[in-house]
């Protein structure tokens, strides 16, 4: 009976009673398998951790090993309701800019003189903040300037609680997204923002008033080293209020940073250095 005896090979090739082996090997012939195995995966883990090890000895945790050099900062404004840039409301309608005022106590809230004055220090105006490290010997952590609240002025939220809002003279405040090292004006040129309406508004838009005086982001808030090594960075801010903008209309509007060391925002970056959004003011006669 063929069946039989394969059957009778087959079970005797899982287990061999004569030759005592398992699967067509011996214990020890198993054994020596296994130790090979195992000192083999215990060396690879071993390389693995060691080159780990040595890669990472060699990152430095408060700057980046590799930046882009392209560093034309985006700007951003505030206060942002969505994703959409856009800030709408109705005059009479305190619950369609409530939203707003908030938004923007919230985002100053860090800027408190009370808190600045306790984090972060007077530098002198106008020339960089350089605290730079002499070779191998950190010079950590860094200190950070004061900007306080109080220097929005109008738009900062403190003699006005609504920034304007509820009498059609709208404040937003504009940022610079921050780029480590970035030194933006030569010649202690500080950069300033401009806010201008797209072509067709142009006649809508109306006086603007600038803070800090003239747009400026004071040259002593740079250079930035990094959330690490500059815990209590606060971002220089701009604020512009439209004092006549012409309401119950679209108004397209384009702000963008003026410096002389920032690179110009390349075609195929349409964002770097400038943020649009349509602002729009509806009221009842
Ligand atoms: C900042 O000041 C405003 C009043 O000017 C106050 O309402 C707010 O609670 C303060 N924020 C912090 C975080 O201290
Ligand atoms: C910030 O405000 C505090 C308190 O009002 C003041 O002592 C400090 O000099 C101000 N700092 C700057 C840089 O103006
Ligand atoms: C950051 O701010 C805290 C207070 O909130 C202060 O104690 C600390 O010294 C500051 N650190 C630096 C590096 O400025
Ligand atoms: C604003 O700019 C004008 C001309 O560009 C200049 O004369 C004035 O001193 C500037 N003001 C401040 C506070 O920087
Ligand atoms: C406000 O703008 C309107 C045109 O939109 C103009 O007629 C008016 O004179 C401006 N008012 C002021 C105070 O500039």
């Amino acid at each position: 009976m063929a069946k039989d005896g394969d059957q009778g090979d087959w079970k005797e090739y899982i287990w061999n009673p004569r030759t005592r082996e398992f699967m067509g090997r011996t214990a020890s012939s198993w054994g020596l398998i296994f130790l090979f195995y195992l000192l083999f995966y215990i060396f690879l883990a071993g390389m693995f951790t060691l080159t780990m090890y040595v890669m990472l000895q060699t990152l430095d945790d408060h700057k980046p090993t590799w930046q882009d050099r392209l560093t034309t900062p985006g700007m951003v404004i505030r206060p942002k309701a969505d994703e959409s840039f856009e800030i709408v409301y109705n005059i009479q309608k305190t619950e369609s800019w409530d939203m707003y005022a908030q938004a923007l106590d919230n985002f100053l809230s860090p800027y408190n003189n009370s808190i600045q004055t306790q984090k972060n220090d007077e530098c002198t105006p106008d020339r960089y903040f350089v605290q730079d490290d002499s070779g191998d010997v950190k010079n950590n952590p860094k200190r950070s300037c004061q900007f306080n609240r109080t220097i929005l002025e109008d738009c900062s939220g403190v003699g006005d609680r609504y920034y304007g809002y509820q009498d059609g003279q709208p404040c937003i405040i504009i940022k610079l997204n921050r780029v480590i090292g970035m030194l933006p004006g030569k010649d202690g040129q500080a950069p300033y923002v401009t806010c201008g309406a797209k072509k067709e508004d142009s006649d809508k838009i109306g006086e603007m008033l600038y803070f800090p005086p003239n747009g400026t982001f004071n040259l002593m808030y740079y250079p930035y080293y990094g959330k690490k090594a500059q815990v209590n960075y606060s971002q220089p801010l701009v604020a512009v209020k439209f004092l006549n903008i012409t309401v119950n209309q679209d108004v397209n509007i384009e702000c963008k940073i003026n410096a002389n060391n920032i690179p110009i925002g390349v075609e195929r970056d349409k964002f770097a250095g400038r943020v649009s959004f349509r602002l729009r003011i509806n009221t009842v006669n």
